[in-house]
């Protein structure tokens, strides 16, 4: 096959990838709309993609991951900079040159009886001052087609690229290779768990992954490229990468408000982003720019400006249905590559959550007959569909606008059972980072071998590629950098009673903050001041078409000073890993946060009249 670029530093990487992975063949993808067509008939053929029923799920397939291949593996995650300090405590770590050498070995004669493909692909819309190409490797078809559907893909990328363009090198396999006649299995990948290793060169912009076919293992451009690599790019240029949703808010009077959202993974960001205003929001609308990642700059105003620099939604299954989500389930219903849910009888797709009542009999995840009282999961909990972002009804008219969309408010929130409120903002920016660098996160499916609580600050922890420490640095070094910096809040839609029931209807119902939260921004909103920043009251929320007492409203808000001072101890054992390198606005910020709750009542809450001092501000 003639290559189909002219960049030299591009075909001598591929040429030497080839020399060390010996596969049967090379094939460089053009994207097209026939490639893939092709490539999805040879999964089928070989067993690893069944095609879902056209009249249901036109041009769909489902693809069922090896058991032990199914989620994101953090053990396994190594960022391997020169300085073990430069990956800061929370990071896996190996020297450089003993990793290079450990992954030389893994790669050499891995793609054995494999096709090699190379997928060039752009984060970002093409052409945008702010998007970054990379260039894939893999030798898994089912890889190719979720890359078509994630980035912007194939030979408009090389042509972009040009002689003399950079690109980020993405060296990826599942760590498979075939003897001479040995069958192929329908998922290969390396089932020993040591064995599998997610590796970035921070210093030289590389990835490299091997053994893995799943998610963000194996689409280097998403978590990989466009937040490890990204977030260290981000520092050196002075631009954020964030694990955010951004979403669009329209009120009835056609004022548009921008917001990110970071929520560690599983914890509602696909939700948040396509969210349908509920009843008493009539003119209200929201729109879609991204489910998940971020790329934050400085605009020409001095504003902060959001591209999504993805191209689809690989998105959390389970759940997904008509009331959680209307706006997913219209943009999975044709050219959607579902991984792990269960099928139908009738060739169609389920998984737990999609219907009230599940069907008598299914073919699980792990391909075996499944039955109501089976006692087993239909669908993994980490069961994902990849779709086309264009394919979202809230898809926002500027998704693809290479400028991005002005940001007027930062969101952070966990999945936290106890003592966290609904919602407040902070007293400033230094406060605001403080608060997303402190939030914590109860356990999901998305990550394997996370339990409990853990502090996951900005929802980046498993995907800084660099020291936490000097992120958050930056991050304060980002807001003394814009004219007008976002406000930033902390939400919590996952507090729960003494019976374990979640205590807010959320979904759709979190329209009702994120008024709050829009009318805060421009500057209007009424709020009142607590020892941990600021707070609505019930009568600061648009209650419209929803019963909800103030008693259970300041029950969600409450946190007692015992709470808070147990919370305040935790920042600093969370602080003391970082030692000399945390910023020391922290350590002020903690001080502050222990002297205000320090002044305040036993048990503060709105509900207590004499604690708030309702200001006008
Ligand atoms: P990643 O793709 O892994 O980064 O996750 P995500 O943040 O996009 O997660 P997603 O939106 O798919 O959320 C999945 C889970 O959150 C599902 O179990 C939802 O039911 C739950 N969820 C989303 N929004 C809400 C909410 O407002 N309240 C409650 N209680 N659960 C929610
Ligand atoms: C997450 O875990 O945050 C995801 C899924 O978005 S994955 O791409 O697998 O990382
Ligand atoms: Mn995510």
């Amino acid at each position: 096959m003639r290559t189909p670029t002219t960049n030299a530093a591009l075909t001598t990487w591929v040429e030497k990838m080839e020399r060390l992975c010996t596969p049967d063949k090379v094939v460089w993808c053009d994207g097209s709309q026939e490639e893939y067509d092709a490539i999805c008939q040879e999964m089928v053929d070989a067993g690893t993609f069944i095609r879902l029923n056209p009249e249901k799920r036109p041009n769909s397939y489902l693809a069922r991951s090896h058991p032990s291949d199914v989620g994101r593996v953090e053990d396994r995650t190594f960022i391997c900079s020169v300085n073990k300090d430069d990956a800061g405590p929370t990071n896996n770590w190996a020297p450089p040159a003993e990793m290079r050498a450990t992954l030389n070995g893994l790669f050499e004669g891995c793609m054995a009886g494999r096709t090699m493909y190379v997928i060039p692909f752009c984060m970002g819309p093409l052409g945008s001052p702010i998007s970054k190409i990379g260039v894939q490797i893999t030798d898994s078809p089912y890889v190719v087609t979720n890359m078509r559907i994630m980035t912007r893909m194939g030979q408009a990328v090389l042509d972009a690229l040009g002689t003399d363009g950079s690109f980020i090198p993405c060296m990826h396999s599942v760590g498979a290779p075939l003897a001479p006649g040995q069958a192929d299995v329908p998922w290969p990948c390396e089932s020993d768990i040591k064995k599998k290793y997610i590796v970035h060169f921070p210093e030289t912009y590389e990835i490299w992954s091997y053994g893995s076919g799943y998610g963000g293992n194996a689409l280097l451009g998403k978590k990989c490229l466009a937040l490890r690599i990204a977030s260290v790019m981000a520092r050196d240029e002075g631009w954020l990468a964030e694990h955010m949703l951004i979403m669009g808010i329209e009120s009835p009077a056609g004022e548009k408000t921008y917001l990110g959202a970071a929520f560690p993974s599983a914890c509602g960001k696909t939700n948040l982003a396509m969210l349908v205003p509920p009843k008493g929001f009539d003119g209200w609308k929201v729109s879609t720019v991204g489910d998940d990642i971020a790329w934050i700059k400085r605009g020409p105003e001095g504003e902060l400006r959001a591209i999504n620099p993805e191209a689809g939604f690989f998105g959390v299954a389970p759940g997904t249905n008509e009331k959680s989500n209307p706006m997913a389930v219209a943009t999975i219903k044709s050219n959607t590559i579902y991984t792990n849910c269960a099928l139908t009888d009738d060739g169609d797709i389920w998984w737990e959550g999609m219907t009230k009542e599940p069907p008598a009999h299914l073919i699980d995840w792990k391909g075996e007959d499944w039955t109501p009282d089976c006692g087993r999961p239909a669908a993994h909990p980490n069961a994902r569909f990849t779709a086309p972002a264009s394919q979202c009804p809230s898809i926002d008219p500027e998704w693809e606008n290479p400028a991005g969309v002005p940001i007027a408010g930062f969101v952070f929130g966990g999945r936290m059972s106890k003592e966290m409120p609904l919602v407040y903002q902070s007293f400033n920016w230094s406060h605001g980072v403080y608060l997303a660098a402190t939030m914590g996160s109860e356990a999901t499916a998305a990550a394997i071998g996370v339990s409990a609580m853990r502090r996951d600050p900005m929802a980046m922890l498993p995907f800084c590629g660099y020291n936490m420490a000097d992120y958050f640095t930056h991050w304060l070094n980002v807001g003394r950098r814009v004219s007008n910096p976002p406000r930033i809040f902390r939400v919590n839609w996952f507090r729960k009673d003494d019976e374990g029931n979640f205590m807010w209807p959320g979904f759709g119902q979190n329209m009702r903050v994120l008024k709050w939260i829009v009318d805060r921004v421009h500057g209007r909103g009424y709020a009142v001041e607590s020892p941990i920043g600021w707070m609505p009251r019930h009568e600061d929320i648009e209650w419209a078409g929803l019963d909800f007492s103030p008693e259970t409203f300041y029950q969600l808000m409450e946190v007692g000073r015992e709470a808070g001072a147990k919370e305040a101890h935790a920042h600093e054992e969370q602080f003391d890993k970082f030692f000399d390198r945390l910023p020391k606005e922290f350590i002020f910020e903690r001080e502050l946060l222990r002297s205000r709750l320090w002044r305040s009542p036993d048990h503060w809450g709105l509900a207590h009249e004499d604690v708030v001092r309702p200001e006008a501000n």
